[in-house]
């Protein structure tokens, strides 16, 4: 009995001082629909298991300030984030400021996740972060006002605009006089990239920049995509849309007031939550096609998880971060917040299929997730602003596409000279 005793003394003695001091880490958490309170609750998780204590940031709702906002943060070389959330499109932006996960990463777990975002996050060959859940635009529907007026779901934008058509004009005869019928992101930052995008590919124009580098953006195709958006605004489209980020788009078609809003997943749970005026009523499917011969695009999104170089804490700061990304807690975060999870198998969880069926029945889109120009590496920003600025130049009636995308295919030309991004 003395012997085990006096052992297991001494072997406490030789984990004791290893066992880390409670630390407090901080981390940035969304704050778009539900992410702030699924992030706390992630946290609060962590911090039960560990004896950490974590204090959240909170992000703004608009990727192109929190992108700002990061980026003052990590040329500062402060402390002050241990935990940061990384955008699908900022790897290449950041990369230098943060850890290489590689070594912390066990080969099997990072095997589960989709291997195209583990690409993405590889600058390198530095593992800059963790995929912690991707995104695609996809379009959600009032099921309920279509069949009303014996419409179908539109295969192209253009019968989606003459199924808009129909159901206000029966609407407003029955006196709904606040109803719109097309909602999306219009305000001028990242979320418009997205929308424009979608636009343009599915019209065949492109994207942006083709995979070896090349500028596209000035094409016919291009041109009629984007001058097609801008003839609904002020029609279809309500003006207040130039306006909206995602959230301003989920609260006119939550509200009961948009037959059409171009999303995000995130906003399937919530337009289904109990409390919603349209909880049942919604239909989710692929963006619609430009015209018969284009093709359904959804911009891929997402989201990672990363540890700035500068934590004074990067060993319990990856500890949240393996936790948050974990299957569990991406299983936790779709069922209840319907955030797509990035770890394959989970696309095979029944539980999770009854919850959000269109995960199963849009796995395609999922996948197939049309990806911003990132090949242009430290210079998407800019990218992204020149085809955005000209996007929103149009859709606001400040000159024709033909001009705006030529001026801008000029722009970026000049910023990625020969392809040399
Ligand atoms: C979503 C996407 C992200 C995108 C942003 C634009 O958060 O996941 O990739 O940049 O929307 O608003």
């Amino acid at each position: 009995m003395k012997k085990v005793l006096a052992g297991l003394v001494a072997a406490a003695a030789i984990v004791a001082p290893q066992m880390a001091r409670a630390e407090t880490i901080t981390i940035s958490c969304g704050s778009v629909g539900m992410e702030q309170t699924l992030c706390k609750q992630g946290t609060e998780a962590w911090s039960k298991k560990t004896g950490h204590t974590v204090q959240i940031m909170a992000a703004p709702t608009d990727a192109t300030q929190e992108l700002t906002q990061l980026q003052q943060l990590l040329a500062s070389g402060s402390s002050d984030l241990d935990v940061a959330r990384i955008d699908i499109v900022w790897p290449g932006l950041v990369a230098n400021h943060f850890l290489d996960l590689k070594p912390y990463i066990p080969e099997d777990v990072l095997k589960q996740h989709f291997q195209p975002i583990v690409q993405n996050n590889t600058v390198n060959g530095k593992l800059v972060a963790m995929p912690w859940f991707t995104d695609a635009g996809l379009l959600f529907y009032r099921k309920d006002l279509l069949e009303k007026y014996g419409q179908k779901p539109p295969a192209t934008w253009q019968e989606l605009v003459q199924s808009a058509k129909a159901v206000l004009e029966g609407e407003k005869k029955a006196g709904n006089d606040k109803l719109v019928g097309f909602v999306f992101q219009g305000k001028s930052y990242e979320g418009l990239t997205c929308n424009a995008l979608e636009w343009v590919d599915s019209f065949g124009g492109g994207t942006i920049v083709d995979s070896k580098g090349q500028v596209t953006l000035n094409n016919p195709k291009a041109v009629e995509a984007v001058q097609f958006f801008a003839s609904l605004v002020g029609n279809v489209v309500p003006k207040g849309v130039l306006s909206y980020e995602e959230e301003g788009a989920r609260g006119s078609f939550q509200a009961g007031n948009a037959v059409f809003m171009r999303n995000w997943p995130y906003a399937w749970a919530l337009a289904n939550s109990k409390d919603s005026p349209i909880n049942g009523k919604v239909g989710v499917m692929a963006l619609p096609k430009g015209g018969a011969s284009g093709k359904s695009t959804g911009t891929l999104g997402g989201w990672q998880l990363g540890v700035p170089k500068y934590s004074k804490h990067p060993e319990i700061a990856v500890d949240l971060v393996k936790f948050l990304t974990s299957f569990e807690e991406q299983k936790r975060r779709a069922l209840v917040g319907s955030f797509n999870p990035t770890i394959a198998s989970l696309y095979k969880d029944e539980e999770l299929l009854k919850a959000n069926p269109f995960f199963g029945s849009l796995f395609d889109t999922f996948t197939n997730a049309v990806p911003r120009p990132t090949i242009t590496g430290s210079k998407y920003n800019q990218v992204s602003t020149e085809f955005r600025n000209a996007v929103y130049s149009t859709l606001t009636g400040k000159g024709t596409a033909a001009d705006n995308l030529t001026k801008a295919d000029t722009k970026l030309k000049g910023i990625g000279k020969n392809g040399k991004w």
